[in-house]
């Protein structure tokens, strides 16, 4: 594929990450912020993670040969003119995305490709503006951009097969996984499953039932995921999610609305970036995994975290939005879980799962949560999943 120049737009924690992939994979890059210091700040932050994987051996050149290769300005025109491919990674408001759009319809020929890595607005919103919008695509990458392997493509209802091949392949060439999402749905797949996991974390937090360290116990030592629930929120930035929740909320997005968060956004505790969010970090910037006692199990049944996941889960597969496959896939290769939400469904067995998703209704009022059909239907079929010998996958 003939890229001489990649765009990113937006330079912070997602933009700089991507600028460095496509400085690897051999790209001339044209990285832009709106401020200067955060640019300066990327060229850093890039640096020192250049150094670790030349260290570990995972890349062949040295830091400085592949940093010559960005680029970096505060004048949009400029990053975006004569752009073969553009990915916008500028923080998550509409409006700024759809000017940056407006900019990038002006100024960009139309052949070249106009991606954005959106965690929640849907792609049709904000190709709106731009003429062709058959070249505009989400192209979903993952925190960390460098280590996580998976990559969301997101159709917008205009977007070309021609578009969505090309965008597939540079998500290849920067050594990622990607997979198609079917739908334009507002948080595509991964993020409406793991958002479902924040919203009764929240829920459970603010009416008294378990603190937030006993939520992220059981997350982290039952369910294996990595990063539990709050110390994750923190280290994609509080900001980042309460924006996305806000998005999907007004876009249809049934869930508990969670006041914590919009108050700590507030309140400038934004998680890893600002030094503090849920937990405290001694270094604003610098992630220290906070420990959490194993003593603090116990007090939360890990269905309870995972039943509204499991529940979200099904209704993709339901809808047709993506396959187990892929489902699995995206919480294994998006969010580093040792097991997929579906696997996981299988070894708590899907009766379970439901009469835990009913108990959410019937006691806490969470109506949103009813169980999916879908899950229903597997229970009255007997797919229990491994107790049963079948479930969503076949056990033998
Ligand atoms: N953090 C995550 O885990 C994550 C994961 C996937 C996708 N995303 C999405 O990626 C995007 C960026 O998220 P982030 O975590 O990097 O946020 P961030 O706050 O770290 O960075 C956003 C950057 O955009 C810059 N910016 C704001 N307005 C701009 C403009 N008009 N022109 C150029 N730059 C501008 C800001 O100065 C800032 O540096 C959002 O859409 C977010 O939803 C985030």
């Amino acid at each position: 594929m003939n890229i001489k120049k990649f765009t990113v737009i937006g330079a912070g924690n997602m933009g700089h990450g991507i600028a460095e992939l496509a400085a690897i994979a051999g790209f001339e890059v044209w990285l832009n912020d709106i401020n200067h210091e955060v640019l300066k700040n990327a060229i850093n932050r890039i640096k020192w993670s250049l150094e670790k994987l030349y260290e570990k051996g995972n890349i062949k050149e040295s830091s400085e040969k592949i940093l010559d290769r960005i680029h970096i300005t505060t004048n949009l025109e400029y990053a975006l003119e004569d752009t073969d491919f553009m990915v916008e990674a500028v923080v998550e408001d509409i409006n700024i995305k759809k000017q940056i759009f407006s900019k990038a319809d002006i100024v960009t020929s139309s052949h070249s490709i106009l991606a954005t890595n959106t965690s929640s607005l849907p792609i049709s919103e904000i190709s709106s503006v731009v003429k062709k919008p058959e070249r505009v695509i989400g192209m979903h990458f993952f925190y960390p951009p460098v280590l996580m392997k998976l990559v969301e493509i997101i159709k917008g209802n205009k977007t070309s097969e021609n578009v969505v091949r090309r965008t597939y392949e540079i998500a290849k060439i920067l050594g990622k996984e990607p997979i198609i999402i079917a739908r334009d749905i507002p948080g595509f797949m991964v993020n409406r499953i793991l958002f479902r996991l924040y919203d009764i974390a929240c829920y459970l937090v603010e009416n008294g039932k378990a603190s937030i360290e006993e939520i992220d116990a059981t997350a982290i030592y039952e369910l294996g995921l990595p990063l539990g629930i709050f110390i994750l929120q923190d280290f994609t930035g509080l900001d980042v999610n309460y924006l996305a929740m806000k998005a999907m909320n007004e876009r249809g997005y049934n869930s508990y609305y969670c006041l914590s968060l919009e108050n700590k956004v507030k309140t400038n505790q934004l998680g890893v970036k600002s030094g503090k969010g849920f937990y405290t970090y001694p270094t604003p910037g610098k992630f220290i995994k906070p420990i959490i006692p194993r003593d603090k199990l116990g007090k939360i049944n890990a269905l309870i975290l995972i039943s509204p996941a499991i529940n979200e889960a099904a209704y993709l597969l339901r809808n047709n939005i993506a396959s187990k496959e892929e489902i699995d896939k995206g919480c294994k290769l998006g969010l580093g879980w040792p097991m997929g939400v579906l696997e996981i469904a299988d070894q708590y067995g899907i009766d379970e799962v439901v009469k835990t998703l009913s108990t959410l209704v019937s006691r806490y009022e969470l109506n949103y949560l009813n169980p999916d059909p879908l899950l229903i239907q597997m229970v009255n079929e007997n797919k229990l999943g491994v107790k049963s010998g079948k479930g969503f996958y076949t056990y033998s």
